[in-house]
């Protein structure tokens, strides 16, 4: 198969989103407890912190991380998670049938967000809590001091607020399993009543209002409408969530899951872009994809919550193999593609549950294979997203029908001059001859290729850690073009200086 790109500096999308980059820590089994956060371990800093993971997390290059939740966020009482640690009560988590010991809160995740170089991005309780205890956790994380909760801040030794700009309001309320589910008029009430009273503290916060739990939602359409009918004027965002997983042995569809996320993408703008029409509004919604990834939900669901509500269970620990990861890569492609209206994506989730970065208790720490297309976008794409459409050959699969092989994008460094593409090999056994025109640049270009492919169900493990990393690969260049074969089932780093 052969198949061709052409580089263009002015075939712009927008300037690559900082916060494109970025994760999400919900209490759930251990991504914090024995994941981010474990006092015992031998690597734990003064604030028992696992450094292994913290470096791991700078590695990955993650900018913004979500948090606490998550379905959990939706029975949470953010008290419970500050002041001194021995007096913090335990509770039951209705959603993970967990128990929490509440050791890690708020202050803990500022600080930590500090640590890591990561920005912080807070989900409120909208489930069973409403507009008083947002506006008390606004006030306990934001303010400089001189009121009941800015001073119990600073009583918790905490005496510089937070400062967190980025506020989810509230996680999945459309989906029956979240607990305090609600229609949409309902949400949409609460969630501009909510937007209304923060931004009376503070006007400058960025809001993101729930969209769909994913786009095979029986509400997805008419649940963003009407939350956007109630909410528009008082947020920045709306959010979309979506998990994607092999079926029944069916590789050619599961590679081909970016065309999903591309035409979720699409719609929600021409949702928001809708009641903007209608409501006479200036501004633009734009996207906070604030859950992706690929997850075996299935399995989950096989598996079960937990018996006898366990503090830490292990709790949807995936481990990923080469195919996951070029479907991971492929996705980051869908949502640099569509850089002009995703403001902020997060993988979900950054430790041990459905995450990038796996540890053991009291043990050692390692990547997965996801960890490889997340770390290689989020270190090296820069400037500005181009588009490209690449000349591509396509296969057949059950779900999408037609499906180009190659999927791809670029981005544009302009003071560097450094242009990085990224592209997917989505055919399950054809490599693929890529040439890559850059002529618009300049003639003279050094080519690097990086990729990652070879036994699709290999994976990293605990014993195997480093059984799958990237390699390079041979490339050629010649007057304005490059070529390099991408192989089967692969995710591609290109760079040309
Ligand atoms: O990321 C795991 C779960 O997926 C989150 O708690 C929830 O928001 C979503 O359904």
């Amino acid at each position: 198969l052969t198949a061709s790109l052409t580089l263009d500096p002015d075939f712009q999308v927008a300037d690559v989103p900082p916060r494109m980059f970025g994760s999400f820590a919900e209490h759930l089994g251990r991504c914090v407890y024995t994941g981010i956060y474990e006092p015992e371990h031998e690597n734990a800093d003064g604030d028992g912190f696992r450094r292994d993971v913290l470096d791991l997390t700078r590695e990955l290059g993650v900018s913004v991380v979500r948090y606490p939740g998550g379905n959990f966020v939706s029975g949470y009482r953010w008290e419970d998670g500050i002041g001194p640690v021995e007096s913090r009560p335990q509770r039951l988590d209705l959603a993970w049938r967990s128990r929490e010991t509440n050791a890690f809160g708020v202050g803990e995740f500022a600080t930590w967000t500090r640590r890591a170089g990561v920005e912080p991005m807070m989900a409120l309780n909208l489930g069973t809590r409403g507009v008083q205890e947002a506006c008390d956790l606004l006030e306990y994380c934001n303010h400089p001091g001189g009121t009941y909760w800015s001073d119990l801040r600073i009583a918790h030794g905490y005496e510089k607020p937070f400062d967190v700009r980025l506020w989810c309001l509230g996680n999945e309320l459309d989906g029956p399993w979240q607990i305090g589910h609600k229609t949409a008029e309902e949400y949409g009430r609460l969630a501009a009543e909510t937007a209304r009273a923060m931004r009376m503290i503070d006007p400058s916060l960025e809001l993101v209002a729930c969209g769909s739990s994913h786009s095979s939602m029986p509400t997805f359409g008419t649940w963003e409408a009407t939350v956007l009918e109630h909410a528009y004027e008082h947020v920045d965002y709306i959010s979309l969530h979506a998990y994607y997983q092999q079926h029944n042995g069916d590789l050619g569809s599961f590679l081909a899951s970016a065309v999903d996320m591309e035409d979720f993408i699409e719609s929600v703008v021409a949702t928001a872009d809708h009641v903007r029409a209608r409501t006479g509004n200036t501004k633009r919604i734009n996207l906070s994809f604030d859950e992706w990834n690929v997850w075996y939900q299935t399995a989950w669901h096989e598996q079960g919550p937990p018996d006898g509500w366990p503090i830490a269970p292990r709790l949807i620990e995936d481990t990923y193999n080469v195919a996951d990861a070029v479907v991971v890569g492929s996705l980051l492609i869908a949502l640099l593609r569509h850089s002009d209206r995703v403001a902020i994506a997060c993988l979900a989730q950054l430790v041990n549950a459905i995450a990038p970065i796996r540890t053991e208790p009291n043990g050692a720490s390692w990547r997965q294979t996801t960890f490889y297309p997340f770390s290689h976008a989020a270190q090296l794409a820069r400037g500005r997203v181009l588009r490209v459409e690449p000349s591509s050959p396509t296969y057949v699969n059950e779900r999408f029908g037609e499906t180009p092989v190659v999927h791809a994008v670029a981005t544009h460094e302009p003071e560097s001059d450094e242009i990085v593409v990224f592209a997917v090999n989505r055919h399950p056994d054809e490599p693929v001859e890529l040439t890559v025109g850059h002529r618009a640049f300049s003639d003279a270009r050094a080519v690097e290729h990086v990729v990652l492919a070879g036994d699709i169900h290999a994976a990293n493990t605990r014993d195997e850690p480093n059984r799958v990393s990237p390699r390079r690969a041979e490339s050629t260049a010649d007057g304005g073009t490059a070529s390099l074969v991408l192989p089967a089932v692969s995710w591609n780093v290109i760079r040309l200086r």
